[in-house]
Order: structure tokens, then C-alpha cells, then sequence
């Protein structure tokens, strides 16, 4: 590798995707070596050096309530952009170190609702397009609400955040070690526009709060996900799934706000399925299957001539236990077509089994998923007639969840949760993205590839006891023993609220289908002593992210979701109790504990991804073209521009856009704007030009169901530069499109 020092600076990503492509290649030369021992060191020093923890106030402020049958509430939506850095960040997800942000799809969004009972309590529910919600997210977004509204308004214990798993968002977000590794870290930048978002989006939702009412309705969605773990599901007893019809859940749950003239203001859909229809070869970002859905509700609420992202109808399409389910319903195939064996591997290799569809290709296949949920949520949005009456409550706790004992009659003898640690199999990858290293799934080989025996050994050699402790996994990271800091957290909070019969389960993490419905049934039985007709859901890899939470039996086939969830065998059965004892502190209108106090870890944080060093266009003219418009485009093209542009981590343009489709008016000087980066017909590509410059290149793709106008049109693009090496100076700039007609 003969890498120049100034090539190293203006595209410092470039050697990183080196030295993870090289090793994909077997033979990992000395120099990669080096550099990755650098790197590594570099962390542990980082993490040695950090100063002393602080310890963080927990406002444990709850009050004692009284059932109440009441339908009156009042309601408020919100709405706000979480976009974050469009170039160079590697992506959340898939933990694919060279899928890095290359452009915007569309964006990402925080929506949130504001629920408040006739005796003034208060519940906030949000949905956020991010890949989960991590716990530095929480603990700063409660700090940021209680700065403004003060410290009782909203705590941790009314505040539920959850992710809707998107795979398409940058990444960097974690303070904990292992969900930043691929973005270099932390991204403080991105971190603080997905704080803000949801801050500014339940702001919004408490400033527009009007008496209205709640209407519940549950039915069943097919066509839109399937198991990609079965052989881990039917290692569940038999009589507990001949419970079910299905292997996934397809209940769908609906729940419509409306104001007092009975018009529907904002929607939460909750559906179990994972947001990788876009897969692991996708550079922009995206809302995915859910973030699709969410966009059209809110296009056809709202007309379709509004923008995106701007209300007033707000409708969440939120996650909950997909933890073993995927949206590619096509299922796993090899390159040839041919079926994967039962371990997904195709010739014995874990890389060719992936799975497909339903569409032609990604951006289809994410449109129909989207669809799906979508239309049956409108649907049932207007045929909804299960009114919520009743009060609303809320616990919170922190568990350690390192040591925890489990007692009967969650187990049959005492047992304790461990420390946590990945399997092998976490390694490998699921068929909706494997890992591109030799591993395959229920793997029990702990020979492995030098890559991962490197990082494993440098973090820590499990010892005996963990290792009994997380039988019968083989242990591949023990993240739990990293020195002096876990790598993910070891304090995790668990959460219910209450709005009358809804019941919400804020989980830390991905609940698998039957892991969902024990913790269902659960609480069912607990809360129906207090509250009639329960309705228990599930509100997925909320507050707080740990990995993976399957049963004890699928645990022992240690597929991914086995191998990723983190405390041990016994993690479920630990959470079934625990959350029992705050589902039975509402029934006897007890307080719980706060529980001990979780890590803060501002400034145990590294972060390798240098800035934006400086932009550079032809004698200075950000925004000129680069390659233009044609004259003319039929309905069904797509057109395409592209500018001399600036890298778009200088500013995110957040509730802004990088991009617009103008229509000219019948006046003819006055120009409308149809259409912005946050649409699904438009797509903003970067891509890194000649070292130091920026080509953007922008599409629309008339697709011909939206009904555009014949006209006279033009595109712009606007962005932040950064001229000058020597100042962080930042310029806007724009520019603009010849115009183009489009005939029918
Ligand atoms: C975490 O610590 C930082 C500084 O050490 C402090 O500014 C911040 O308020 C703390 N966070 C919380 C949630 O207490
Ligand atoms: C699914 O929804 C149906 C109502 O459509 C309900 O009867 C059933 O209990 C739900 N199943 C689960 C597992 O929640
Ligand atoms: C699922 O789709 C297939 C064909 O695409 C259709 O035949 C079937 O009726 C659908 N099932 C449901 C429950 O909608
Ligand atoms: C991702 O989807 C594209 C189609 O959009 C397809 O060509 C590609 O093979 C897929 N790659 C993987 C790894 O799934
Ligand atoms: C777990 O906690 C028990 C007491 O509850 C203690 O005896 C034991 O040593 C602890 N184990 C670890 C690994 O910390
Ligand atoms: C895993 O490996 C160990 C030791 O190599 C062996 O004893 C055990 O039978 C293996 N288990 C499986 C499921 O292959
Ligand atoms: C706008 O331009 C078109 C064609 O160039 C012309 O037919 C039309 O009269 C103009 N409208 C106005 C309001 O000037
Ligand atoms: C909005 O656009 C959709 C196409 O995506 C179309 O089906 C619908 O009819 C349009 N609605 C109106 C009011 O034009």
C-alpha cells in the first residue's frame, strides 16, 4: 500500500475500507496488523484516560393514581428531522464497514405524541427513524426535556423513545464501544440532530396538545414478513406453538388520535418486521419498509402537494418484536438460486445465502413492505371503534442485568443472568445481511478467521466461569470484560406505560417472535387484575439498546439472534420477571425503585473519522453544473443533474433539504417547490471527486402514479462548503438546473 500522507487526510475512509477489504482476503499482511493494534490500542488508552464516572440524578418522580374510566384525553403529534451526516459515516445496522452514507434517499424523521389523562398525567411516545435507541439518546433527551420544560414535566419515567430499526441511517451514535465500531466511534454531531429531532418533535407535540380521543383496533397483516431464523423458532415446545398459527406475529395494532370534531390528527401502527428491505449494499439514507410507510400516511393525510416532514398529521409506524423477522419474503436463496442449507450457508460458505423480495430489487421491495403496512393501517384507521378509556400510568426501572438472579417461577431453580458476551454466530450475520467474514450460523468452530480471533482475543479471554455462565455459547466477544469499561451497557432500564387499556413495553433491545408473546402473556395476566381488556404491546429496541433478547430454547440453537443476545440463557426469563413486578406495581398502585444508576459516558468516547478537511470547486463556483439537464423528459423518465457540490457533513441541512424540484407557474416567474430530499421520487447522491471535490448528483424519477403536471421545471441543490483548510468557516452556496420541460 504506498498511501501518501495528503491522500490519507482528504480521504482518510479510503484506508479504513482498505484494511477491512483486506481482511476479507485470508492473508492479512503485517502492515494491516499494525495498523489495527494501533487502532485498538488507541481505544483502550482512550477508554484508560477517560475521567472518573459521574454519577447521574434519576428523577424517580411518580405519583400515585387512580383508575379512572375516562375517554377524555388530550393529544398532541410532533414531527422533526433526525438526519444525519449524508457522506462518509458508516451505517448502522448491518455492521458492514464499508457501507458508509453516500446521499439521501429520504429523511429520517422523530415523531412523537403527547398523551395526557383527565388528571393531568402525562405520557410521551416516540418513534424514531434510527436504527434503536441507544441509552446516551435517552439520558440526554430526558436532560434536554427538563432544561425546558423543567424537572417533572418529562422524565424517564413518562418518556418512551423507540427506533424503528432502520438499516439505512448513519451510524456513531453509541456511546458503548461495540454499536460504534464500524462509524469509528462517536459522531457527536450525529448524536446531538437525532437529540434534538426527538426533542424538537415532542416539544412540537406538547405545544399542539387538544382534547380529543383515543380508538384501538387489532387484525392481522400477511404477505410482509416471514421467520429468518425457523430452525431456532421450532426449537420452542411444542405445545407453546401449536398456541400459534404462525411463526412471526402478524398482529398489526392500530391506534388513531382524533381531535374533538372526531378528525383523525396522528396514527401509531405497531407491526413486527425488520427495516432491511434496503440491503447491505445500500450507501443512502433511508427510512426503510416503515420510514416508506410513515411517508406515504403522512402524503396522503396531509395532500399531495405537501412537503414532507411537516405536518400537522403525524403517523409512526413503530417497531416491536421482529427480532427474528424479515421483510424479504422471498426467503434465503443461494446466487444460483438454489435453496440455502438449514445452516444458511451456501457450499458451506456464509456469504452467498441471502435472502430476497418481494420486489424486482431493493428500492421495490422496500416500496411494497411499505405498502403493506401502510394500506392496512389506513384501512384500519378508518374502521377503528375500540375506545381507550382509563388512567395513565407509568414505571420505570434500571436492572443490573450482569448479575441478576432469576427465581421460579420464571426457572425452575435460581439462576443469574452474566456478563455480557457475543456468540460466534453473531459473526455470520443473519440471511437479511451476513457478516462477510467465514462464519456460519450455530457455528461451534472457535478456530475462526484471524480477524475476529485478533479483536476477540485483544478485548478480553472469557473466563471459566462466563463461559459456563453463557453455555452453550462459544464465546466470540466478551464485551462484558473489556477493562475499564463494558462495551455495551450492564444497566438497562425496563419501562411500562399505560394510556387506559393500552399497555406499552418499552424492551432494550430485540425481542424475538415467541420471546414477544411470553412477555405478552405475561402481563396480560398480571395487568388484567387492574386494568379490563389489556391490550399489551411490545414497543421494540426502546431506550436503551442491548442486542437481541431470544427464549432460553432458541438461545440453545445459538442462531444470530441467539449468539447476539448478550446476558446469557437467561436473559429473557430475567426480563419476563422484572417487568411482572412493575406490570404488578401498577395493579397495587405501588412505586418501584429506580433501580442503580446507569453509566454516564460522556467522555469515555472515541472517535477516528477526521472532519471535513476542506472543499474545493472549479475557480471557487460551488454549485455549478457539472453535467446537466436534458431539454425535455416524458413522464416515467428519470432526470438526472449533477453540481460541483461540498461535502454534506458541513451542515446536515436539517428541516431543510439539500435539494429541490421546481414547477414554473402559470405566471411564469414564479417557481413552486414539488419536491425535496426528504421525497421518495427524489435521490441526492455524493460522491468524493478528484479527491477534495464533490460531485452531487441528483434524480427525480417521474413516476408516473404521482399524477405530475405537464410544465417547465428545474432542479436545485444548496450545501454548506468549507473553502478554506485553515478556518471552519462554512459558505452556503447553490445552484441551479437549465430548465426542462415534462410531457405527458
Ligand atoms: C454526564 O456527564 C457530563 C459531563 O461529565 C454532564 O455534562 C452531563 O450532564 C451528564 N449527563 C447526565 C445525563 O447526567
Ligand atoms: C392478535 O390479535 C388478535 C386480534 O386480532 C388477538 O385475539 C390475539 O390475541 C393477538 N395475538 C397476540 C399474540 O397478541
Ligand atoms: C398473499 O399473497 C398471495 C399472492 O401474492 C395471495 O394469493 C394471498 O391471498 C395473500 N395472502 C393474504 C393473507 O393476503
Ligand atoms: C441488494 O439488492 C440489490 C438490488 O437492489 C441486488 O442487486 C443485490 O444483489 C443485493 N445485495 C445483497 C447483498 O443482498
Ligand atoms: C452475583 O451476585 C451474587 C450475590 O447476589 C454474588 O454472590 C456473586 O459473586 C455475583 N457474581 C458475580 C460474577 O459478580
Ligand atoms: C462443539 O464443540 C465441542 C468441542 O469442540 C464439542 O464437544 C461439541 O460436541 C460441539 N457441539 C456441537 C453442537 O457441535
Ligand atoms: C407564459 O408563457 C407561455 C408560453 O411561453 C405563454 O403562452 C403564456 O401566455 C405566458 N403566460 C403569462 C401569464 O404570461
Ligand atoms: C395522491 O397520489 C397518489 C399516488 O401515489 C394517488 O393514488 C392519489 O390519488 C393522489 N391523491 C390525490 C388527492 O390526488
Amino acid at each position: 500500500m504506498s498511501i501518501t500522507i495528503s491522500f490519507i487526510c482528504s480521504s482518510p475512509f479510503v484506508l479504513f475500507i482498505l484494511i477491512f477489504q483486506q481482511t476479507k482476503v485470508k492473508r492479512m499482511n503485517i502492515k494491516t496488523y499494525t495498523l489495527f493494534i494501533f487502532l485498538l490500542l488507541f481505544i483502550a488508552i482512550q477508554q484508560i484516560e477517560s475521567k472518573n464516572e459521574q454519577p447521574i440524578k434519576i428523577d424517580n418522580h411518580q405519583q400515585q393514581q387512580q383508575l379512572l374510566d375516562d375517554s377524555n384525553y388530550e393529544l398532541g403529534v410532533g414531527i422533526w428531522d433526525v438526519t444525519g451526516p449524508a457522506a462518509e459515516t458508516g451505517m448502522m445496522g448491518y455492521a458492514q464497514p464499508g457501507q458508509i452514507t453516500e446521499g439521501i434517499h429520504f429523511r429520517l424523521r422523530a415523531r412523537a405524541f403527547v398523551f395526557v389523562d383527565v388528571n393531568g398525567n402525562r405520557a410521551v411516545y416516540v418513534s424514531t427513524d434510527a436504527c434503536m435507541i441507544f441509552q446516551a439518546v435517552k439520558l440526554n433527551v430526558v436532560q434536554l426535556l427538563q432544561d425546558h420544560f423543567g424537572p417533572d414535566l418529562y422524565t424517564s419515567d413518562n418518556v418512551l423513545l423507540s427506533g424503528i430499526h432502520t438499516h439505512s441511517g448513519p451510524a456513531g451514535y453509541s456511546m458503548y464501544a461495540l454499536y460504534g465500531i464500524t462509524a469509528l466511534g462517536f459522531y457527536k454531531e450525529n448524536f446531538d440532530t437525532i437529540c434534538n429531532g426527538i426533542v424538537q418533535s415532542i416539544i412540537m407535540a406538547h405545544n399542539n396538545v387538544q382534547p380529543g380521543r383515543l380508538l384501538v383496533e387489532q387484525s392481522t397483516l400477511y404477505n410482509t414478513s416471514i421467520n429468518r431464523s425457523p430452525n431456532a423458532y421450532l426449537n420452542n415446545p411444542e405445545e407453546e406453538r401449536s398456541l400459534y398459527q404462525d411463526d412471526t406475529d402478524k398482529n398489526i395494532t392500530v391506534i388513531r388520535l382524533e381531535n374533538g370534531q372526531g378528525d383523525a390528527i396522528g396514527v401509531i401502527s405497531l407491526f413486527s418486521v425488520h427495516c432491511v428491505s434496503m440491503n447491505n449494499t445500500n450507501h443512502l439514507i433511508s427510512g426503510d419498509n416503515k420510514g416508506y410507510a410513515s411517508y406515504m400516511f403522512e402524503k396522503y393525510m396531509n395532500g399531495n402537494d405537501s412537503l414532507p416532514g411537516v405536518g400537522p398529521f403525524v403517523a409512526a409506524f413503530g417497531q416491536s418484536n421482529e427480532g427474528d423477522v424479515s421483510p424479504n419474503t422471498m426467503g434465503p436463496k443461494c446466487p444460483d438460486g438454489s435453496p440455502c442449507s438449514s445452516d444458511s450457508t451456501c457450499n458451506g460458505k456464509n456469504e452467498g445465502c441471502i435472502a430476497h423480495g418481494p420486489g424486482i430489487d431493493m428500492f421495490d421491495s422496500t416500496k411494497i413492505i411499505g405498502t403493506n403496512q401502510f394500506q392496512k393501517t389506513l384501512d384500519m384507521l378508518e374502521s377503528a371503534s375500540t375506545l381507550v378509556s382509563g388512567a395513565i400510568q407509568y414505571r420505570h426501572t434500571y436492572l443490573a442485568m450482569t448479575n441478576l438472579t432469576v427465581y421460579p417461577p420464571f426457572v425452575q431453580d435460581p439462576v443469574t443472568t452474566c456478563r455480557p458476551a457475543m456468540g460466534y454466530a453473531f459473526a455470520a450475520g443473519t440471511t437479511d445481511g451476513p457478516g462477510a467474514f467465514d462464519f456460519t450460523q450455530n457455528a461451534n468452530d472457535t478456530q475462526g478467521n484471524p480477524f475476529w480471533n485478533f479483536i476477540s482475543g485483544f478485548i478480553a479471554k472469557p473466563t471459566q466461569e462466563q463461559r459456563d455462565c453463557q453455555a452453550p455459547k462459544p464465546i466470540l466477544l466478551d464485551v462484558g470484560m473489556t477493562k475499564p469499561l463494558p462495551w455495551i451497557p450492564d444497566v438497562v432500564p425496563i419501562q411500562i406505560i399505560t394510556i387506559g387499556q393500552i399497555v406499552l413495553c418499552a424492551v432494550p433491545g430485540e425481542f424475538t417472535t415467541m420471546s414477544g408473546r411470553r412477555l405478552r402473556n405475561t402481563i396480560t395476566q398480571i395487568i388484567g387484575q387492574g386494568i379490563d381488556n389489556p391490550i399489551v404491546l411490545v414497543a421494540g429496541l426502546a431506550n436503551t439498546y442491548t442486542g437481541y433478547i431470544a427464549t432460553p430454547e432458541e438461545y440453545d440453537v445459538q442462531r444470530f439472534e441467539g449468539a447476539a443476545t448478550a446476558f446469557g440463557p437467561n436473559t429473557l426469563n430475567a426480563y419476563l420477571q422484572e417487568f411482572s413486578k412493575l406490570a404488578q406495581s401498577i395493579v397495587d398502585k405501588k412505586e418501584v425503585s429506580a433501580g442503580p444508576t446507569p453509566r454516564n459516558m460522556t467522555g469515555h468516547t472515541f472517535f477516528f473519522l477526521p472532519p471535513v478537511i476542506v472543499d474545493e470547486a472549479p475557480n471557487g463556483q460551488f454549485g455549478k453544473v457539472l453535467q446537466d439537464v436534458e431539454s425535455s423528459y416524458s413522464v416515467g423518465d428519470t432526470v438526472t443533474v449533477s453540481f460541483y457540490g461540498a461535502n454534506p457533513r458541513n451542515n446536515f441541512m436539517t428541516q431543510s433539504t439539500f435539494l429541490t424540484v421546481d414547477m414554473l407557474q402559470s405566471d411564469n416567474t414564479t417557481w413552486r417547490t414539488i419536491l425535496v430530499d426528504g421525497d421518495w421520487d427524489t435521490r441526492f447522491y455524493w460522491k468524493m471527486h478528484n479527491l477534495v471535490q464533490s460531485a452531487i448528483t441528483i434524480e427525480w424519477i417521474i413516476d408516473p402514479s404521482w399524477n405530475y403536471q405537464p410544465g417547465t421545471y428545474r432542479i436545485t441543490h444548496s450545501g454548506y462548503a468549507k473553502p478554506s483548510m485553515f478556518s471552519d468557516k462554512l459558505v452556503p452556496y447553490s445552484g441551479q438546473s437549465s430548465e426542462f420541460q415534462i410531457t405527458n
